[in-house]
């Protein structure tokens, strides 16, 4: 019987966290159930820093605010802590500190918001006898074994709202308009969103592109009396004979969550204007993608996930993922979703991208969206 809760929401924020918290707290007090909130994710349970969450009090007005209202923290990997001691920087094991405040706190189940470096640790937890419910968010839906993750349906939306408003300055300007957007590893955001706005190609990591195929594209809207074309590229996205570009490396680069992508855009945008001779522009969407309101889909997606979080805490299901998999809620166990011992950050890492055989790369070919190969 689980009488004691705790939330943490950990990692970049996503549009849907605090509806999720929303949902966890009013199943949780319908059942009986003290519901608590850790503050900056793991960088809470680490420094024992909690608040009570109550639908009546501070978890009240939350289905369409963005961001979280418990905080959240990069980087703060627990079992591999980067500390500063006599003037070194060493890195420590907290993760018995964690463990001791759990236990005193007296929680039964840590609800873990987060997406794959997140689930890692929470996992990690498991494994050390704490009873851990993860919950996948990140709007780059790469999260494995799960079809979607809440955050990614407002991104995309965000996206799609961007290239519409793309398409009217580049038709009156004759120019390519670039778009960058987020997604790291995985495609998805750049995939739907070209779809939903109409663009012309779309470059994704999982297809490491030819340039020349994508000037061909414009040269025949050239033909075609088109002269203008709207590009998105993902963050993640490389030429067949190149690199991704990174923005930033922290740690060294170690782990996914310590290099910060960006700058494939202008890249794009300064290549096809040398190559076509029209005049490109790059547009980076950055954060806006992440921050504001959800969308309805979300909040609702968002609200179904929390639910069948706290329902899966009272079963006494414990060690697993909430997911959504062929339109229905479930769960995986966490296990299965970081894999064994698969280091966060390396090829192996279980994050889940695009497939060349799922419907968007079919349906983007068949409406004759370049992507570039
Ligand atoms: O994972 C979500 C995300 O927004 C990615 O799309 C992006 O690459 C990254 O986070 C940016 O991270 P940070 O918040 O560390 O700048």
């Amino acid at each position: 019987m689980v009488k004691k809760v705790a939330i943490l929401t950990n990692g970049g924020d996503a549009p849907g966290l605090n509806a999720v918290i929303r949902a966890i707290v009013k199943t949780a007090e319908t059942n009986g159930v003290e519901c608590y909130g850790y503050i900056e994710g793991y960088k809470g349970l680490l420094t024992n820093n909690y608040v009570k969450l109550e639908s009546k009090g501070n978890a009240s007005g939350l289905l369409h605010r963005g961001g979280t209202i418990i905080g959240t923290s990069n980087n703060t990997n627990v079992f591999n802590l980067k500390v500063e001691e006599n003037g070194q920087t060493v890195y420590k094991d907290m993760s018995e500190k964690c463990i001791e405040n759990i236990k005193e706190a007296g929680f039964d189940c840590i609800f873990t918001l987060g997406g794959d470096g997140t689930q890692k640790s929470a996992r990690d937890f498991s494994l050390r006898g704490v009873n851990v419910i993860g919950v996948p968010k990140t709007i780059d839906n790469d999260v494995a074994d799960t079809d979607i993750t809440f955050g990614y349906n407002t991104a995309v939306s965000v996206a799609t709202e961007a290239l519409d408003r793309l398409h009217t300055t580049a038709e009156s300007h004759h120019r390519i308009m670039v778009l960058e957007v987020m997604g790291r590893y995985a495609g998805w955001i750049a995939l739907e969103s070209a779809i939903a706005g109409g663009a012309d190609a779309c470059l994704i990591p999982e297809i490491p592109y030819d340039i020349n195929k994508v000037v061909e594209k414009i040269n025949q809207r050239r033909k075609d009396g088109k002269d203008f074309s709207i590009v998105v590229v993902s963050e993640g996205a490389k030429p067949i004979d190149g690199e991704i570009v990174v923005k930033k490396k922290l740690d060294d680069g170690k782990g996914l969550d310590n290099i910060r992508l960006g700058g494939i855009g202008e890249k794009v945008a300064s290549d096809l204007e040398e190559l076509t001779g029209l005049t490109s522009r790059n547009t980076v969407l950055g954060y806006v993608q992440r921050g504001g309101t959800p969308t309805s889909y979300d909040r609702v997606l968002s609200s179904k996930y929390g639910v069948k979080a706290m329902k899966l805490a009272m079963e006494g299901v414990f060690n697993v993922l909430v997911n959504y998999h062929e339109g229905k809620m479930g769960y995986v166990s966490l296990e299965d979703v970081v894999g064994n011992n698969k280091e966060i950050g390396t090829a192996s890492s279980n994050i889940r991208t695009v497939k060349m055989d799922d419907d968007l790369i079919k349906t983007a070919k068949s409406l004759g969206i370049s992507l570039g190969e």
